[in-house]
């Protein structure tokens, strides 16, 4: 049995997951009330919430699992990326139970974590990992596609400047949605139709071949428009609708342009099989365009079911399991703010 550690930004988390990958418990405190008021993620504020929840969460996970303290074999923690104290809490927390009941850490990539959650099992029927998988991450601090091998994760591309998910955070709170702002406009742009001659979102025109990213242009564009036509939560509420469902629209659309290309310039054989994870990987409208991309592709697409998809320990565990070489000893462990 492995326990796995989540606190990387702002959800402490703790899960207990079976060798074969079974998720027996899965416990998530979010901090989302506690920044809510200053519409983003405060880290110190984090940090002292991870400290608070850490350890009760342990214990109830055990609790919760039927099991005792004694039967866990190794301990996954996320050792980075993410806000450096949210992390240290997580990794010497990790440190202390691990050195006191004598077992190894695996310490954890927070973005593997993600790239691997498509294949966290479900009511115990195990999802096989194929050979090689394409991953887009897409999340409040990521959107990359990776290149997924059994030993070789390879970053096709990268955002140059926000993420997707950052980008949603950011327009939402302009236009009065409470954080985080992704499934807010998700639900406001169900009520509205997508127009771009209304609300022209431009999508970035690279001079170079590049595949990757960049949302700061729609960002830039979404600010102005909304300042333009005074949308706004409180005011026209169709208004506010239609606009939120363009917004969604351009930055979805700018991750199929990106995936389109990615995908005609890698060659043959292709991967077999295209996975989505992070936060906003629990967007319905991506989900349902991404799973009809696959079905005209003959390409199994794998989502992640939604509570795996934002931060949780389960998708650390899980990668844990993938790595067992990677078990080392608890003082060798060291958290990293950045990862290259
Ligand atoms: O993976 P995650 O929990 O944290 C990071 O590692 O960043 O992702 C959080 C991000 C936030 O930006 C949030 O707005 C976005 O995921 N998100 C969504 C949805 N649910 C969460 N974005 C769009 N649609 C959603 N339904
Ligand atoms: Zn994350």
């Amino acid at each position: 049995m492995i326990l796995g550690i989540e606190t990387s930004c702002d959800e402490t988390s703790v899960a207990v997951l079976d060798d074969d990958g079974a998720v027996r418990v899965n416990l998530i405190a979010s901090q989302i009330e506690r920044h809510q008021p200053f519409g983003g993620v405060v880290p110190e504020i984090a940090s002292r919430e991870h400290l608070q929840h850490l350890f009760p969460l342990v214990t109830k996970a055990l609790a919760d699992a039927g099991l005792s303290s004694s039967d866990v074999e190794a301990i996954a923690v996320t050792s980075g990326p993410g806000l450096i104290g949210a992390l240290l809490v997580g990794v010497a927390g990790a440190q202390g139970l691990a050195y006191g009941l004598g077992v190894p850490i695996v310490p954890v990539n927070h973005l593997e974590g993600h790239i691997f959650s498509p294949y966290l099992q479900k009511d115990g029927a195990a999802i096989p990992r194929p050979e090689r998988f394409l991953s887009l991450v897409i999340s409040g601090g990521h959107s990359s596609i990776y290149d997924v091998r059994v030993d070789d994760v390879k970053m096709l591309n990268r955002t140059r400047d926000d993420a997707i998910g950052e980008t949603f955070d950011k327009v939402a709170k302009f236009i009065g949605l409470p954080y985080p702002g992704g499934p807010q406009i998700e639900k406001h742009a169900r009520e509205g139709t997508a127009d771009r001659k209304r609300f022209p979102f431009p999508l970035p025109q690279f001079k170079d071949e590049s595949l990757d990213f960049s949302y700061s242009g729609i960002k830039a564009g979404a600010i102005r428009l909304a300042r333009e036509h005074d949308i706004r939560v409180g005011g026209d509420e169709r208004a506010l609708a239609d606009f939120c469902a363009t917004f969604q629209d351009a930055l979805i659309e700018q991750l199929f342009d990106r995936l389109e290309s990615v995908w005609s310039r890698l060659g043959e054989p292709k991967p077999s099989e295209v996975a989505i994870a992070g936060g906003v990987a629990a967007n319905g409208v991506l989900r349902e365009r991404i799973a009809a991309w696959g079905v005209e592709r003959g390409v199994i697409v794998r989502l992640p079911e939604k509570r795996y998809c934002t931060d949780n320990a389960a998708m650390i565990a899980f990668a844990g399991l993938q790595r067992p070489e990677a078990r080392t000893d608890p003082r060798r462990v060291v958290a990293r703010s950045r990862i290259a």
